[in-house]
């Protein structure tokens, strides 16, 4: 954990931000795989872990903005917890180490709760993306749900969480930058198997054992995958091949649950070719041009509309693509090769507080999310502060399926050469995404620095 005094300070700024009432923070409990005793691995909720630093299930805690008061709720093991899974320390101890002094039994929370909604006073709760946390808020009787089953979160306590997690401190740095130490292991090696004739399963399986080993989880399951274009690929069963090129999407969590998330793609066998390379070439150049152009104040949309035009020469110049780029991404022509958003913020959730709401977290009143395919996804867009940790990870990407549907519709038939692209139809992706901090004078590059122009990958995927 953080030193005590970083959670006092972080609950006494959220104090200070949420002016009135009572504040209902949840942590997780423990998920079954198959029955109640087999689960899934515990991850503790990153906004509880934010303010509260405990990472163990079953706690809750209650801020009380008017009597200044703060409480802990949970249990101590019982004797039987003790026989099946050992000691814990106690509930009151922990607490301590966090500056909260007061506890009490979980099955308390309901009272507590009831009685501050039977006074009329407000509580505040953010959104909930588990079931059995939805379901605790229901419980204690308060106002439960809206129509679609959903309890009514607290706009008041979600900006001020947003506004909070939003800017890394010195401490949440060095943990990312952990984070990023045991990823630029996993992409290292996974840069030197990537050989003909092994399957994605054991190039992904050693990165989930370079994070076990190091005694660290991944912070989103490893995307490791010849379908590139596929963005978010969760198999394993391709066998490498002589020519295909892999996408490594993957990171791995810090100690204390900060994000890695990095992508490189690998040549199997250790060269791209001349067309890999044309497009490799594009996607770094609009790489770099993004990183060079991150700086306090440029509102985020605006660097994805930079990469989108860096794509767009690129591809312009390989004949792909015609007329003028930046006419051409204003015309949506660029989201038929890069569909998704150049990056997002990251902390302790890979995309970070998105089960807070992604436009509180990345939009403003006055800026609001584009609801064209392509923009849609962008999970960003306003302006970027010294303190944001945010991906940078253009690409490009053909998906048979895109290209069929644009090409039948003539869409943007004015910029794109329809036979060129049917040339690239089984080409897959490309995308490289490295995760920055932005600086007062511009951003940093975190983690160490890991293979990245062509010459530095095929180094190591030949190796
Ligand atoms: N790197 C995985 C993601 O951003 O969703």
């Amino acid at each position: 954990m953080f030193p005590k005094e970083t959670y006092i300070q972080r609950r006494e700024q959220l104090k200070t931000r949420v002016r009135s009432g009572v504040v209902l923070l949840l942590g997780n409990g423990e998920s079954p795989m198959n029955y109640a005793a087999n689960t899934y691995p515990f991850r503790q909720d990153s906004t509880f872990l934010y303010f509260f630093g405990l990472d163990q299930p079953g706690l809750a805690a209650v801020l009380d903005r008017d009597e200044g008061t703060e409480c802990l709720f949970g249990d101590d093991p019982s004797l039987d917890d003790i026989v099946w899974t050992g000691p814990r320390p106690l509930l009151r101890d922990r607490s301590q180490e966090v500056g909260v002094m007061q506890t009490a039994p979980g099955k308390e929370l309901g009272q507590v709760l009831s009685e501050a909604a039977r006074q009329g006073r407000i509580i505040h709760t953010l959104p909930q993306y588990r079931a059995e946390n939805a379901r605790r808020i229901a419980d204690c009787g308060l106002r439960i749900a809206d129509s679609r089953g959903d309890i009514p979160p607290s706009p008041a306590l979600i900006r001020a969480v947003v506004e909070q997690r939003s800017i890394k401190s010195p401490e949440e740095i060095e943990q990312i930058e952990m984070a990023l130490g045991v990823t630029t292991r996993m992409q290292t090696a996974a840069m030197k198997m990537a050989k003909p004739g092994v399957f994605e399963y054991e190039v992904a399986g050693a990165m989930e054992g370079i994070m076990a080993s190091n005694g660290v989880r991944p912070a989103f399951p490893p995307i490791f995958s010849v379908r590139g274009e596929i963005m978010h690929n969760p198999y394993y069963d391709n066998r490498l091949q002589d020519g295909d090129i892999a996408i490594n999407d993957s990171g791995a969590e810090s100690p204390l649950h900060y994000a890695g998330d990095i992508t490189r793609t690998i040549p199997v066998g250790g060269r791209f070719s001349s067309r890999q390379k044309e497009i490799y070439a594009i996607v770094l150049n609009a790489q770099e041009r993004a990183i060079a152009a991150a700086a306090p104040g440029i509102e985020w949309r605006e660097v994805h509309r930079l990469a989108a035009v860096a794509l767009m020469e690129g591809l312009k110049e390989l004949g792909v693509v015609r007329g003028d780029p930046q006419e051409a991404v204003a015309a949506g022509a660029h989201t038929l090769f890069f569909p998704t958003g150049v990056g997002h913020m990251m902390g302790l959730d890979v995309h970070d507080m998105e089960p807070l709401g992604e436009d509180y977290v990345g939009y403003t009143d006055t800026i609001r999310r584009n609801p064209e395919f392509g923009w849609r996804y962008l999970r960003l867009a306003k302006p970027v502060e010294p303190g944001f940790v945010i991906t940078v990870e253009p690409g490009i990407y053909f998906i048979p399926a895109l290209i069929d549907r644009r090409r039948a519709e003539g869409k943007c038939s004015q910029f794109i050469d329809y036979g060129k692209v049917e040339t690239y139809r089984t080409f897959g992706g490309i995308r490289i995404e490295d995760d920055i901090l932005i600086t007062p004078e511009g951003c940093r590059v975190l983690g160490p620095p890991i293979p990245k122009t062509i010459a530095e990958v095929e180094v190591l995927a030949s190796a």
